[in-house]
Order: structure tokens, then C-alpha cells, then sequence
């Protein structure tokens, strides 16, 4: 089992995920939506979710001299992609999932073309935050290249996840890492870049923030693979125990749960040594990539 007991969410992110969760439904009722659309994204955004990436953005604008103001466009920004990506990954033809989040899914609370449609709506709702003329020009196109990028590899592995067409290249444990890098990595990765990006990194930092993104954002699906298999549904707020019944590539799957700690291990290394360039900043983005390596949800 992992432990249950060294998880404590570092009172640092539950500011930061405090700090975004009232602008996430601020922004869904200034978009003056049809009611049963504006009640469906309300819906998928509000409510239980964890904020890893909002969060991460608002503390790496603040680990590299910003400030959670500077950043809070981008972390609602990413944070709707996010929900956008779980209620479309809950759907019948992807992984048919009725729980999230401790609650029924989208497509269970209401049907199938508003779960689609609301899905399709967070996404350009997500860009509009970041491209709505308040941002510096170059800052807004910055934010905008990273966020879409991360959205297109996002969806990448989606398709890879669960359609298939890795490239053909790519040795099994390539293949692993590549699903996980893109379905779930690249978000994480972005929403640590925007962050940056938010608070003026000069070039040192940027290269610290990538290097500590890609490694918790790889880091992030593992554990999470790890949860499927270990914690109770109860306690994680989602179905677990489905990943291997579903025949899906996973880390444990392909190479044991030892194996997979040690993965999650040297990741958080690595992310720690990236972080020591910021000095003493980086100390909350510390704190987050040991409590990234041990979440038992
Ligand atoms: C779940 O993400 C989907 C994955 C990419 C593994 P989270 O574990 O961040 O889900 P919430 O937002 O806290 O519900
Ligand atoms: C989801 O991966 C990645 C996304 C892009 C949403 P999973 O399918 O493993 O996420 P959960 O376990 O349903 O949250
Ligand atoms: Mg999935
Ligand atoms: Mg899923
Ligand atoms: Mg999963």
C-alpha cells in the first residue's frame, strides 16, 4: 500500500487552490452562457479538484518574483483545460466513468452531448482568459503558444492512451513514457512555464521551472497510476482499480510498482536539484514536488 499517512496537502497550495477557486466560477458566469451550458461547465469546474496546476502556476510566477495576481489569468486558464480533459476522459468512449471528484460525472449528472459540449466550450473559455487584451502582447502570446501546445499533447496522448498509434520507433518503456508525458506531463509542464512566464523569469529560472515541470508532470501520472491501484475509490473520489481490467498502459503495469516508486523517486530528485538554481523561492516549489511524489489521491 502506499502510506496513507505522510499526505498532508502543504498549506501553501490550499492558499493558492483557495486563492483561484472563486475566479474559476466568476469567469463561467461573466460568459453569460445558455443556463443548462453555464450550469454544466460550473459543474465540471467546481468542486473537489485538487488545483495542482493552478496552483503550480500561481507559485512558480512567486518563485521567480511575481506575484499570484500577475499569474491568476493562466491559472484558470489551465485549470478549464484540465476540466475540460477529465470530463471528456470520463466519457462512455473513453474511459466510462460514472464517479469525480466524489461525484457523478458530467455525462451521468446531465447526458453525453452537454458533457461533449461543455468540454468543448472550457477549452476556447481557457484561451479567452489569457488573449482577452489585458495581458503585454508579448506576455498573452507567450501564454497562449504554451497553453495550446500543451493542449494539443494533451489530447495526443489521449489518443495514444486510448486509441493507439504510438510511433512505431518507440521500445516499449518509450511508449510508456510518452503516453504519460503527453496526456498528462505536458499540462502540468505548461501550467509551471506559464507561471514563469507570468512573473518574468529571466532565463536561469525558465530553465528551472521546465526542467522541475517536466519532471513533476511525469511524476504526476505515475502516482497516479499507483492510486488506480492502491487507494479506495472512497477515499480517492474516482473509480480505481480499472486501469489494468481496462487493458491501459500503465507504469506498474509495464514495470511493477517497485520499479515505478523508483521512477517517482528519481523524478523528484531531479526536480529538486532543477529547483536549487531558484535559491531560496524555490522552497514552496520544494515542498510541492515531495508532497507530488507521496499523494495517496
Ligand atoms: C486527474 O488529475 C487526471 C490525471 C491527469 C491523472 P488530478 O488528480 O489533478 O484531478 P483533480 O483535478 O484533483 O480532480
Ligand atoms: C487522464 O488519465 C489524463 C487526462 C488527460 C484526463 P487517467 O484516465 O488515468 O485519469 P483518471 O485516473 O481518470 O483521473
Ligand atoms: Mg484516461
Ligand atoms: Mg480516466
Ligand atoms: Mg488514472
Amino acid at each position: 500500500m502506499i502510506p496513507q499517512t505522510t499526505e498532508t496537502t502543504p498549506k501553501e497550495v490550499v492558499s493558492a487552490a483557495l486563492f483561484v477557486e472563486p475566479e474559476l466560477i466568476k469567469r463561467i458566469i461573466a460568459a453569460e452562457l445558455p443556463k443548462n451550458l453555464q450550469d454544466a461547465a460550473l459543474y465540471a469546474v467546481s468542486g473537489g479538484g485538487k488545483r495542482v496546476r493552478p496552483a503550480l502556476t500561481l507559485l512558480c510566477c512567486e518563485a521567480v518574483g511575481g506575484s499570484w495576481d500577475e499569474a491568476m489569468a493562466a491559472a484558470v486558464a489551465v485549470e478549464y483545460i484540465h476540466c475540460f480533459s477529465l470530463v471528456h476522459d470520463d466519457l462512455p468512449c473513453i474511459d466510462d466513468d460514472n464517479l469525480r471528484r466524489g461525484k457523478a460525472t458530467l455525462h451521468i449528472h446531465t447526458n453525453e452531448a452537454m458533457a461533449i459540449l461543455a468540454g468543448d466550450l472550457l477549452l476556447p473559455l481557457a484561451m479567452q482568459q489569457i488573449s482577452n487584451g489585458t495581458l503585454e502582447p508579448t506576455l498573452e502570446a507567450q501564454l497562449c503558444h504554451t497553453l495550446s501546445k500543451a493542449t494539443v499533447e494533451m489530447v495526443r496522448g489521449q489518443v495514444y492512451d486510448t486509441l493507439g498509434g504510438l510511433p512505431e520507433h518507440l521500445n516499449d518503456l518509450e511508449g510508456l513514457e510518452s503516453i504519460h508525458r503527453n496526456k498528462t506531463g505536458s499540462l502540468i509542464h505548461g501550467a509551471c512555464k506559464m507561471g514563469a512566464l507570468c512573473g518574468n523569469a529571466t532565463d536561469d529560472q525558465l530553465q528551472a521551472i521546465d526542467t522541475f515541470g517536466h519532471c513533476i508532470g511525469l511524476m504526476f501520472q505515475i502516482v497516479d497510476d499507483l492510486i488506480d491501484l492502491h487507494s479506495p475509490a472512497h477515499h480517492v473520489g474516482k473509480a480505481t482499480g480499472k486501469d489494468a481490467a481496462a487493458g491501459k498502459t500503465t507504469y506498474p503495469g509495464v514495470l511493477g510498482v517497485e520499479k515505478s516508486k523508483a521512477a517517482i523517486e528519481k523524478l523528484k530528485k531531479q526536480a529538486k536539484t532543477a529547483l536549487k538554481t531558484l535559491g531560496k523561492t524555490g522552497k514552496t516549489l520544494q515542498t510541492f514536488n515531495v508532497w507530488m511524489a507521496c499523494r495517496t489521491r
